[in-house]
C-alpha cells in the first residue's frame, strides 16, 4: 500500500504521515528534507538558490547532509521552496521517492507532489490542509519552545510567502489530487488528526 500525505507547510502533514507509518506499519519518507538537503547544500557551496544550475549541482548533496539538524530551520526551509521551483531539481529527486514510493513493503510518503506526480497510482490520499493562523501559531509555539525567538508576525509572512511558491509554480505546484482526501487540522488537536488520518485511510485502502 502507498499513502500519500500531501499538504502546506505546518498543516500536520509529517506528524499524520509519521503516525500512519507507525500504525500500518510502512517505512516513511519526508520528501520535504530532500528539497531542504538541496537548499542547503546550494547555500554551502556559495550558490544561489533562484539559479537552475546551482540548485541542480546541489543535489549531489552528501548523504549525511539528511542528519544534519539545521534543515529543520526555517531558513532551510526558505531555500527550499526556492530550489524546489527548478523542474531540473524536481526531476533529479524523481527517481529516490518513486523508488522508495514502489518498495515492496509499501511507503508512506509526505510533501507537495506525492499523490498528483511521485505515486498517482497510491491507494491512499491524504491533502492536510490548515489555515494560515493555524499554522504560525504551532510554528510560533515550536520555535519558542526551541528557544527561538521570531514573531508571529514574521512567521505568518514567511509561510504565506512559502504557501504563495508552492502553489504558483509551473512544475509540480501545491495542489489536493483529483482523488484526495482533504483533512482540515485547523481545529484538531494532534490525537484527533492521527485518528482522522488512520480513518481515512482505512476506508480509502
Ligand atoms: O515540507 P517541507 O516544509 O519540509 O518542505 C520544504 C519545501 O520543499 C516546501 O516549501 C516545498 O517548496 C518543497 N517541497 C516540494 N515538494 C515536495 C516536498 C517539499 O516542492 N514533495
Amino acid at each position: 500500500m502507498i499513502i500519500a500525505v500531501d499538504g502546506p507547510t505546518a498543516s500536520g502533514k509529517g506528524t499524520i504521515a509519521k503516525a500512519l507509518a507507525h500504525h500500518f506499519g510502512l517505512p516513511h519518507l519526508d520528501t520535504g528534507l530532500l528539497y531542504r538537503a538541496v537548499g542547503r547544500q546550494c547555500f554551502l557551496d556559495g550558490g544561489d538558490p533562484d539559479d537552475p544550475v546551482d540548485a541542480l549541482a546541489a543535489c549531489a548533496f552528501p548523504e549525511g547532509l539528511l542528519e544534519d539538524p539545521e534543515l529543520r530551520s526555517e531558513a532551510s526551509g526558505g531555500l527550499a521552496s526556492r530550489v524546489s521551483i527548478h523542474p531540473t531539481v524536481r526531476k533529479a529527486l524523481y527517481e529516490r521517492q518513486r523508488t522508495f514510493a514502489t518498495q515492496p513493503a509499501g511507503a508512506v510518503l509526505d510533501g507537495r507532489d506525492i499523490g498528483t506526480v511521485i505515486a498517482p497510482e497510491a491507494q491512499a490520499k491524504l491533502f492536510v490542509v490548515a489555515s494560515v493562523e493555524a499554522r504560525a501559531q504551532r510554528r510560533f509555539l515550536e520555535m519558542h519552545a526551541q528557544g527561538r525567538d521570531i514573531s508571529l508576525e514574521a512567521i505568518t509572512a514567511d509561510l504565506a510567502a512559502r504557501d504563495e511558491r508552492d502553489r504558483g509554480r509551473k512544475d509540480a505546484p501545491l495542489v489536493a489530487a483529483a482523488d484526495a482526501l482533504v483533512i482540515d487540522t485547523s481545529d484538531l488537536k494532534r490525537e484527533e488528526a492521527i485518528a482522522a488520518a488512520i480513518a481515512a485511510v482505512d476506508a480509502l485502502r
